[in-house]
């Protein structure tokens, strides 16, 4: 389904009335990290399922609602769940969340997600700070009219992830003591996980990382002129690397890393 401007007014109006006011920083928590949300103070919370033109989520671990509120100082939305092309959604759709952190002023984006890892230097439950993306979803946000109101026809993507956020984020690790990892992370379409055919593909184009998400987000983030950070939580090694992938280990493997993802993630809205 299309979004229209109008539609995207309406969920923005409707977002505001309950309180959503002048966000600086919007956050995306992929499967298994929704957990940063609990700790925004003096939240409001509502079920995508109430706010008008919402898809609802329908990913296991995924809690599916918008939080506001204050994280480390700053006045914050979060997405505990992300809509994902794989569950039927229009790209549009998936998408529309960023157009309305835009629309209530939001000033930057943080995405995260859990991805499994190409290089063969990474380990489960590495965390990636990512710094470049491949588009293979087979699909672009951006096809059809080119909404004016948001952003350029051809959009500049030779600096989709923000190079000083990077730098920043580099320095909050280091104080953590966070061995941080960082590359590549190409979007695939999902719901399979790869084939190790594919995984092989994936490194020799250059990835470091491969997962179902953000990809759209970080396009539909850049066009709207947003500042854009991604972290990945590597949960396992992409297929061939490993035995067997499941969702299961997917969202163990994040539980596991939750508190270290959480305190960087916390330093790191501090920082920015
Ligand atoms: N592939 C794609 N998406 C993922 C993976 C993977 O190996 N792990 C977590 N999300």
């Amino acid at each position: 389904m299309t979004i229209t401007h109008k539609q995207l007014i309406e969920t923005t109006e409707y977002l505001r009335e309950k309180g959503f006011l002048e966000p600086e920083l919007g956050l995306i928590l992929g499967s298994g990290l929704g957990d940063l949300a609990d700790e925004i103070e003096n939240p409001i919370v509502i079920p995508y399922t109430e706010i008008p033109h919402f898809p609802a989520s329908t990913v296991k671990g995924h809690k599916g609602q918008l939080v506001y509120g204050t994280l480390s100082g700053k006045v914050v939305i979060a997405m505990q769940g992300r809509f994902h092309f794989y569950e039927g959604y229009s790209i549009q759709e998936v998408t529309l969340p960023i157009r309305v952190m835009k629309l209530l002023g939001a000033h930057t984006v943080g995405l995260t997600n859990a991805a499994g890892g190409v290089n063969t230097t990474f380990t489960p439950g590495d965390l990636m700070l990512i710094t470049d993306h491949i588009n293979f979803t087979g699909t672009n946000p951006l096809i059809g009219p080119n909404e004016e109101e948001m952003g350029p026809r051809f959009p500049d993507m030779s600096e989709t992830y923000d190079k000083e956020y990077q730098s920043r984020i580099r320095g909050e690790a280091q104080k953590l003591n966070v061995a941080l990892k960082e590359g590549v992370y190409m979007g695939f379409s999902g719901p399979t996980y790869e084939t190790p055919a594919e995984v092989s593909m994936a490194r020799t184009l250059g990835a470091d990382a491969v997962g179902m998400s953000t990809v759209p987000e970080a396009i539909v983030a850049r066009h709207a002129g947003l500042r854009v950070f991604g972290v990945s939580c590597i949960t396992n090694l992409a297929a061939g690397m490993q035995s067997n992938l499941n969702h299961k280990e997917v969202v163990e493997v994040t539980q596991r890393v939750n508190q270290v993802f959480k305190s960087l993630l916390k330093n790191v809205v501090a920082a920015i």
